[in-house]
């Protein structure tokens, strides 16, 4: 294993030089410590060992094969207005209990905060609920990139391999739809809407299991970010297919609102429904 103190054979190891930026900032993330921006690149929290000089390893390419996360089919079952929640279980919900976490990623390799994931699911007994807001929820990744949902293993349903449902949108962009798969699924080999690239890596843990996934949207990260604060309220009515920003303000149904996260304005999202994301004034 390379070290820090030996750059030279870091350099010559080439499982080291293709490590992938995005790996290196999940590791960087996974550690708490906050990646920096140097010449347009990521400097990378090994090549903090350059303050005690070191020589610095090149930054890593962003040339790592991370092409944007693969949309998938919708499916019926989406609903609207799911609620803001990390976990989709109370104690006792029957099912085997799994916890799917990782991180969103932008075209440049960096983390993506607030982005928006909204997560649906079957059951156990693989039943939609479609009454209520049974194992459906929303969250936005933290400052980090990163989520995490605590949810069951989904049942299976006939016609399709075991999955979950996801919609994936980074602050102002577009929206994600698309579907999380579990490997060695026999049903993985007839499901004609499964795809390999969207499976997670899911390990054993205790009584449950432990699914990761890192979602890239497809998001420009190369400019100046948006300004958070959304100086530029837009004067009238809150409007579907317009994108907003936090501190955005707009009417509806006779009252004003303003912007909490930045996102696409969807049908069934209207300001009273979500808020998430956003609030009377
Ligand atoms: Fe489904």
């Amino acid at each position: 294993m390379p070290t820090p103190e030996d750059p030279g054979k870091d350099a010559r190891d080439p499982q080291r030089r293709a490590v992938s930026r995005k790996s290196v900032l999940k590791a960087a993330a996974l550690a708490g410590v906050t990646p920096l921006l140097v010449g347009g690149g990521a400097a990378l929290a090994r090549d903090r060992s350059a303050a005690s000089g070191a020589t610095l390893d090149p930054t890593p390419a962003c040339d790592d094969g991370d092409a944007p996360t693969i949309p998938q089919t919708e499916g019926p079952y989406f609903k609207p207005n799911s609620p803001q929640r990390t976990s989709l279980v109370l104690p006792g919900t029957p099912g085997v209990p799994l916890t799917v976490s990782g991180f969103v990623f932008g075209r440049s390799c960096l983390p993506v905060a607030g982005a928006l994931l909204d997560f649906w699911q079957a059951d156990v007994n693989g039943a939609y609920d479609n009454a209520g807001y049974g194992f459906r929820g929303h969250q936005f990744t933290d400052a980090r990139g990163a989520f995490t949902l605590r949810t069951v293993v989904p049942g299976l349903y006939p016609g399709r391999t075991r999955h979950i449902h996801v919609k994936a949108q980074a602050p102002g962009g577009r929206v994600l739809t698309t579907q999380l798969y579990f490997p060695g699924e026999p049903r993985n080999a007839t499901d004609a809407i499964f795809d390999a690239r969207l499976l997670m890596n899911v390990r054993q843990s205790g009584p449950g299991r432990e699914g990761t996934f890192d979602f890239v949207l497809d998001v420009d990260q190369g400019g100046p970010s948006p300004s958070p604060t959304g100086s530029q309220p837009p004067a009238g009515a809150w409007t579907p297919g317009r994108t907003y920003r936090a501190g955005d303000r707009v009417s509806y149904g006779g009252a004003a609102y303003s912007c909490l996260q930045a996102h696409l304005a969807t049908v069934g999202w209207e300001p009273p429904a979500t808020p998430a994301l956003w609030r009377r004034v």
